[in-house]
């Protein structure tokens, strides 16, 4: 081993050090971006190093060094503009455009090596293995993730995309990819096994992402992120590079283990969300007030001022209505409102709540609410029985208790236990129901209330009214 591969070796080493105690960090708000930042020194170290020996093996030529040049200024360029002015609530379609990018670079890779090392001849198994499924799963990800983005961002329609046939399609599909391994794999290289390849899984990612509705989105983006890790760990095998696997494996196994999370907090199997079809998501009407059932009671603004106003401890439980009505800098203006007249506020925060993992506690971060406020499921439901409050914002499927029955859509998915609080007040727009699509008994239980509105204006006037009752 020459000086120069010991010495990038050991700073291999550093760099998968890095990226381990990053994703280690990563486990809290409060140390996530120490352990971002970290991550990026090791991603740092990882291509510097790579561009040195580059240079010193003297590897590259003229028209490499424009490429290299003109990738690393766009990439950079591109990645600190777009991270900076990206509002909270686009980050995961940015997300899936990082996703996107990771896995088709993984599959050049793969294409260029088949065809620079293969000239003709058979290539042994050890090499040609790792090159195929770096083109499949690099394909499945850059295409899948594509349409991904554009559903997130309301480019591509959110409702499951399906056409008659498209079962057969499939099959047809798998059978040309099942091909293509064999060709790519026992027979002399040939630019058209790949191109097969290639063609067939940028196909299949279509075909794989567009039957899924647009509120199903994160967890595919969640799972093409596995994708991509597990296509970048076979290029590293590709070109023998370490520090290429060791990145790859580890963003492979989180997203494999947020993918499964997600959907067990949302009580559904990964294959079942994959199946497509369930709930496009989300209601925007908001109009449904002819279907309000008569035992629901209304409330108001003023009323709801003044029960917080002398209430002891408040409960503040948000979901996707917030969100949706951008409604975070109302609610924490209630809460400090609340907590400086000596009022116990808490917010209870459900892993599902939102459209995308940790929805709330991004959104609550981004307005600066202290984290030992944000009360996670377990440690929430013990609270509800001795909260005088529990405000409800936005938030529907994961505070209805038919989840603590068998036999419909969310049987069985953790709830919070807002039920059990003294007093409920839920703002919502109208009755219309939540993602699940099923009706919520919480709504007209004895103890709560509703007020409807939009989340955003309802806040508002909450704060306008409460701050009445203080000041008296
Ligand atoms: P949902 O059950 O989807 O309910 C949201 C409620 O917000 C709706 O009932 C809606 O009622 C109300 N709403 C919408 N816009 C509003 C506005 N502008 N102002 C006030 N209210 C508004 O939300 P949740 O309780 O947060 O549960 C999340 C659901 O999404 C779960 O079923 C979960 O499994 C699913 N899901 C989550 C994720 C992740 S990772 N978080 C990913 C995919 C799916 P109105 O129309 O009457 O206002």
């Amino acid at each position: 081993m020459s000086a120069l591969q010991t010495v990038s070796s050991l700073i291999y080493l550093v760099s998968a050090v890095c990226y381990v105690l990053g994703v280690h960090l990563m486990r809290s708000p409060k140390t996530a971006r120490k352990g971002n930042g970290l991550s990026a020194v090791g991603m740092f170290l990882a291509v510097i190093t790579i561009i040195v020996n580059v240079i010193i093996e003297k590897r590259i030529t003229p028209t490499g060094w424009i490429v290299l040049i003109l990738g690393l200024a766009f990439g950079i360029g591109y990645g600190v503009i777009k991270a900076r002015k990206v509002p909270m609530t686009d980050v995961p379609q940015l997300v899936s455009l990082f996703n996107a990018v990771g896995g088709g670079a993984a599959a050049v890779i793969g294409i260029f090596d088949y065809l620079l090392k293969g000239d003709g001849a058979s290539l042994n198994l050890a090499f040609s293995l790792p090159v195929w499924l770096d083109v499949i799963i690099g394909g499945i990800t850059f295409s899948g993730s594509l349409i991904a983005t554009g559903k997130l961002s309301g480019h591509v329609p959110g409702k499951p995309i399906t056409f008659p046939g498209a079962r057969l399609v499939n099959v047809v599909v798998v059978v040309a990819i099942l091909a293509s391994a064999w060709l790519m794999m026992g027979m002399e290289t040939n630019v058209w096994y790949v191109v097969l390849a290639l063609a067939m899984s940028l196909i299949f990612g279509l075909l794989m992402t567009l039957p899924i509705g647009g509120a199903d989105m994160p967890v595919v983006v969640s799972l093409l992120n596995a994708f991509t890790g597990l296509a970048v760990a076979f290029a590293g095998f590709v070109i023998n590079n370490q520090v290429l696997i060791i990145a790859g494996a580890l963003v492979g196994a989180s997203g494999t283990i947020l993918t499964l999370q997600m959907a067990e907090a949302m009580n559904r199997s990964v294959a079942n969300i994959l199946a497509g079809g369930f709930g496009t998501g989300d209601s925007d009407s908001g109009s449904a007030a002819a279907d309000v059932p008569v035992d629901v009671k209304e409330t108001s603004a003023d009323d709801i001022g003044l029960q917080l106003a002398y209430a002891h401890s408040v409960m503040i439980v948000p979901g996707y209505g917030l969100a949706a009505a951008q409604a975070q800098h109302e609610v924490a203006e209630l809460a400090k409102l609340l907590g400086d007249a000596g009022i116990n506020v808490n917010y209870a925060i459900h892993p599902v709540a939102g459209r995308m993992p940790g929805h709330m506690n991004v959104l609550l971060a981004d307005v600066n609410v202290p984290y030992d406020q944000m009360k996670q499921l377990d440690d929430a439901n013990p609270m509800f029985e001795s909260t005088d409050v529990s405000l409800v914002i936005g938030a529907n499927d994961v505070t209805n208790p038919l989840a603590r029955e068998s036999g419909n859509e969310i049987s069985g998915m953790p709830i919070l236990d807002v039920d059990k609080s003294k007093s409920v007040v839920v703002i919502k727009r109208s009755m219309s129901t939540g993602y699940a699509g099923i009706q919520n008994p919480l709504f007209s239980a004895d103890n709560t209330q509703m007020f409807f509105s939009d989340a955003k204006k309802g806040l508002q006037d909450i704060v306008a009214a409460t701050k009445q009752y203080l000041d008296d």
